[in-house]
């Protein structure tokens, strides 16, 4: 069967990977029909700062690149959402280090590490998940998930720990007595977390893994909270799923009109919005058959879904949990 997300979205055709090398002096644009990087040919873009020029919309590989950086371009153009894992090619535990160390040198706000990520490997968790999760069988056949928690508890607790909370440490610094996390700390801690589980991902992908990202991961906030022991200032915002590919898995396009703005803002004129729909339309055929199907499609699948309406119900859930104001668990 051919993977298919969860909204019965199945990806669209594969792009030719850009290898950066093979394209020589520059891989921006090296396969604009297949790609739709970029609707400058390879021959006549200079570089990355030309094929900005030439298209302002294109997402340019920079043209020099080392071997290593070469490998790590190839890595990411040639990445795709893993949903079929092979059975009998278990996840080693080099594999599981290397993913789960990748994901500690990502960048964080002051070091601060504002996340935790739950290593998730008994089966019955696995099944719970999948039904938690909007239910996605496809999850329940991982060998292995990874949890991204956005954490503010442990800066809590080692405030306690270390007596930041104490009456003499306030009276003799002069700052506030305790306070919960708020949304400043939200903003950059989710940043924190979501930077985490990406580099987990591409650390999968180089040591011979495939992964997914459930989104899913944010509803049923309740269930969750008590399934993995979330106390307050806590959020589960991104979950991978991750295992040995069953198969070889084309690269998906992904659109790229209307996506890059010189120094400022752009609103999308009509003509720009056209261009977006008709490249969504072309690499969802044969799904998409008339002008607009596939952002008709997100409309009735994705903005107007019972899951979404659940995810917002959750983050809301979420949200009080993570300031203290109405914790899920105890
Ligand atoms: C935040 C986020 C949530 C996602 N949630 C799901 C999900 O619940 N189920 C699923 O099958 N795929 C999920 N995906 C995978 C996307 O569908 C996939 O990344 C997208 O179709 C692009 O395909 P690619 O990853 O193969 O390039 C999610 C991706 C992201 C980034």
């Amino acid at each position: 069967m051919e993977a298919v997300e969860k909204s019965g979205q199945t990806a669209g055709p594969a792009a030719v990977p850009v290898d950066v090398a093979a394209a020589g002096a520059c891989g921006a644009g090296a396969d604009a029909a297949t790609a739709n990087v970029c609707g400058a040919a390879a021959s006549t873009c200079a570089g990355a700062a030309a094929a900005a020029d030439a298209c302002p919309d294109a997402v340019a590989a920079p043209c020099e690149a080392t071997a290593a950086g070469r490998a790590a371009l190839d890595l990411i153009e040639q990445r795709s959402s893993t949903r079929q894992f092979a059975r009998n090619t278990p996840v080693t535990d080099e594999q599981r280090a290397a993913v789960l160390h990748a994901a500690s040198r990502a960048p964080s706000a002051g070091a601060m590490m504002m996340y935790s990520i739950i290593d998730i490997q008994a089966q019955e968790t696995l099944d719970r998940l999948a039904v938690l999760c909007d239910n996605q069988p496809f999850i329940a056949t991982a060998p292995w998930a990874l949890i991204f928690v956005v954490d503010y508890a442990k800066w809590i607790d080692l405030f306690e720990h270390v007596g930041c909370f104490d009456p003499a440490f306030v009276q003799e610094t002069g700052r506030a007595p305790r306070r919960t996390p708020g949304l400043g700390e939200l903003g950059i801690a989710l940043q924190d977390t979501v930077i985490a589980a990406q580099s987990a991902v591409i650390a999968a992908e180089a040591v011979g893994l495939g992964s997914c990202y459930i989104g899913d991961i944010v509803e049923n906030a309740e269930e969750v909270a008590q399934l993995l022991d979330l106390p307050p200032y806590t959020l589960p915002l991104s979950m991978l799923v991750l295992g040995v590919p069953a198969k070889a898995r084309p690269a998906t396009l992904h659109p790229v009109e209307n996506l890059v703005m010189p120094e400022r803002y752009r609103r999308a004129d009509a003509a720009t919005l056209d261009r977006q729909v008709a490249e969504m339309d072309a690499m969802f055929r044969p799904h998409a058959r008339t002008a607009g199907e596939r952002v008709c499609d997100i409309y009735a699948r994705k903005h107007t879904s019972p899951f979404m309406a659940e995810m917002g119900r959750s983050m809301s859930c979420w949200l009080k949990n993570w300031t203290g104001e109405a914790p899920l668990q105890g």
